[in-house]
């Protein structure tokens, strides 16, 4: 089953498959499948901790995450499988529409990613900011909304949201004054109608609509790369026709063609981060768009998110981890001394996952392997890795389920690569993109205004004192 555009870097899809047999033999012959997997009788009841955690916020068909067996899919499709066999195009393409694209289609898809890629106006508004001085995320979110103003070109009307979606704007279904009592602080009442299905095939220049989708998905690559580009105080390169989504992205990055290893392995790396459920950016994004706010605010906001340490900055933390620990025989010593001190080593552990993380089972030989034979300092973080991995799984792994998580091994992968760190989490934004516009697209079509509730726990009855008596 290995597809036409793989030739030539076979090894990886069979250390790809071999990654997936070692998860599934971990896994044995269990059901992991969770027992609903079925619309739910809204309102419904759960647990929630502080930070939402436990929180069920809507339905989903887009993809599946098992933490406990470390399962990954998008649409149903097995992850490993996905990176095995398919392309990031394809799995962009199964994420928006939730069925893999036939040859036309994907042909189709392709012609317009590779249209949306140049982005001539969006690239000269966004050279006329000091970019070089800026945070590559911040500048990556601003040039989302230049991206915003090309697409739409004028605020026109067909920008502008259906008013019909807008009920019940800012109303609380639970009154404030209500208390929560143990498990029925859970319950929300949704909406019980079923709404016609919104209309999300729209015309060019609908910034709410697929094409928007696909303008996103082309042109944060583009973006990123320019970004890199100029922070180096060099002019970005224009995309080529000629070249995949990963291939073109190495190549507006690094000034030359990719190898057909190095295009295969950042494809990889662009499958592994796609989606992954309810994450914090791609929450953010979902509760913009609720607003009605359309989908370039809704990426704009995936990033802000995004941006922080607790969530995509992990992997440039990790890199700065090996380089300070320096080798491969200073691990044991530098881990008992970073556990004592109760240290979080960057690249382990997560919310989610209490196994190993199925990105990292692919990222970690894909590193190896890219990097067998490379230059002395990247041969020397690799083998740091590894036995920084071993020796953390052999002192976390038992007692707190502490495996690598996807961060522990992308930053390796991504300096093999020549891509400088300032620019590992923007890369996470543009493989991240898919998710976030697939999950806004299939939010849209039920929306409803995501509005929690806060406990309030201040005061009541304050006198009001004049300035002067204060
Ligand atoms: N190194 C050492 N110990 C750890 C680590 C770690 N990386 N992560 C968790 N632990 C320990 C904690 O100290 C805690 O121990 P305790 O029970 O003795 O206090 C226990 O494991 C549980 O840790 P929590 O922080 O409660 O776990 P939580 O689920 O809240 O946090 C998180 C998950 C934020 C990912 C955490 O593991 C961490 O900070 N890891 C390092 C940063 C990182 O790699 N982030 C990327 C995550 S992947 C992503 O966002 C794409």
């Amino acid at each position: 089953m290995n597809s036409a555009r793989h030739q030539g870097s076979t090894e990886i899809t069979n250390l790809i498959l071999e990654a997936a047999a070692r998860a599934r033999a971990e896994i044995g012959d269990i059901d992991h499948k969770p027992a609903a997997a079925r619309s739910a009788k809204w309102p419904i009841d759960c647990k929630i901790g502080p930070g939402l955690e436990g929180a069920i916020a809507c339905e989903s068909k887009v993809g599946y995450v098992n933490g406990t067996a470390g399962l990954l899919s998008y649409r149903g499709y097995d992850v490993f499988e996905l990176c095995a066999y398919s392309t990031y195009e394809e799995v962009s393409y199964l994420l928006l529409h939730g069925h893999l694209p036939n040859p036309a289609q994907l042909v189709e898809y392709e012609k317009k990613l590779a249209r949306y890629r140049h982005m001539n106006k969006t690239l000269r508004l966004l050279m006329s900011f000091p970019v070089e001085h800026m945070n590559a995320m911040a500048a990556l979110r601003m040039g989302t909304i230049f991206m915003r103003q090309e697409f739409t070109y004028v605020d026109q009307e067909a920008a502008k949201p259906d008013l019909s979606d807008a009920i019940s704007a800012d109303e609380d279904s639970i009154g404030m004054e209500t208390k929560p009592s143990g498990d029925k602080k859970a319950i929300y009442e949704f909406r019980k109608k079923k709404k016609k299905p919104r209309k999300v095939d729209s015309q060019l220049g609908d910034a709410s609509g697929l094409e928007a989708c696909y303008h996103l998905i082309a042109g944060v690559p583009t973006l990123t790369a320019a970004i890199a580009r100029i922070r180096q105080g060099l002019m970005p390169y224009e995309p080529l026709n000629d070249l995949s989504h990963a291939g073109n992205l190495f190549y507006m990055m690094n000034g030359r063609r990719p190898t057909p290893i190095e295009e295969r392995v950042l494809d990889v790396a662009l499958i592994l981060h796609a989606d992954h459920g309810m994450n914090a950016s791609t929450f953010a994004s979902m509760v913009v768009a609720s607003t009605l706010s359309d989908i370039y605010f809704s990426v704009g906001s995936g990033i802000a998110a995004l941006n922080g340490p607790l969530h995509g900055g992990a992997n440039e933390r990790v890199l700065h981890t090996l380089r300070e620990i320096g080798g491969p025989k200073q691990v044991r010593k530098w881990v008992k001394k970073a556990l004592a001190e109760k240290l979080k080593i960057p690249g382990f552990g997560h919310r989610v996952y209490k196994t190993y993380d199925p990105r990292a089972r692919v990222l970690g030989p894909l590193a190896q392997y890219h990097c067998l034979g490379c230059r002395a300092e990247i041969q020397n973080l690799i083998n740091t890795a590894e036995v920084l991995e071993r020796e953390v799984v052999s002192s976390l792994a038992t007692e707190k389920q502490i495996f690598p998580n996807v961060d522990f091994y992308s930053g390796v992968v991504y300096t093999r690569l020549g891509i400088d760190p300032a620019m590992f989490t923007p890369l996470f934004a543009v493989s991240r993109v898919a998710g976030w516009t697939a999950r806004v697209l299939e939010y849209m079509r039920n929306n409803r205004i995501f509005r929690p509730r806060a406990l309030y726990t201040g005061k009541f009855d304050q006198e009001y004192k004049p300035l002067d008596e204060r």
